[in-house]
């Protein structure tokens, strides 16, 4: 799991805006990201003080939206960090295999939706950030 900060990106999801003002409809499909997707799950009703995350995946790939409100996203990938606060429902985070995260600072009614490549496993989880630091040597 060599992956590394810079390889954690920020996608634009493409959006059409109503020429009636009647608002916006962005749509995700395959071609926008380098997963077919096996399950989608939210995060709602997130109190301002908590912490979601503090963990790192072996060999799933996330792609995060903020379908509502703001949160930030601290990435991790052993040696560097990075800190991003999501905020628009028109730009997605792509969060590969190998980088711990941690999320924070939810607003009021934020939603975080998030796409994955593969089925809920346990054990594809590192939980122990000594574990995940060991595992980015090999
Ligand atoms: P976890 O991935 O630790 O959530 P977060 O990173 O947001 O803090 O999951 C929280 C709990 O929910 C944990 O007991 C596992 C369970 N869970 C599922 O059963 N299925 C899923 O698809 C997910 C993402 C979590």
């Amino acid at each position: 799991m060599k992956t590394k900060i810079d390889d954690i990106t920020i996608i634009d999801i493409p959006k059409i805006v109503d020429p009636k003002g009647r608002g916006k409809l962005s749509v995700v499909e395959k071609n926008i990201i380098p997963f077919s997707i096996k399950r989608v799950y939210y995060l709602y009703d997130v109190p301002s003080d908590s912490y979601r995350g503090g963990h790192a995946h072996k060999k799933l790939l996330q792609f995060m939206i903020p379908l509502s409100g703001s949160f930030e996203v601290l990435l991790d990938d052993g040696v560097n960090k990075k800190k991003i606060m999501l905020n628009k429902p028109d730009k997605g985070l792509l969060i590969p295999q190998g980088i711990w995260r941690e999320m924070d600072n939810f607003s009021s009614g934020a939603i975080c939706m998030v796409l994955a490549s593969e089925h809920y496993d346990e054990s594809d989880y590192f939980r122990d950030y000594e574990e995940f630091k060991k595992s980015k040597l090999n």
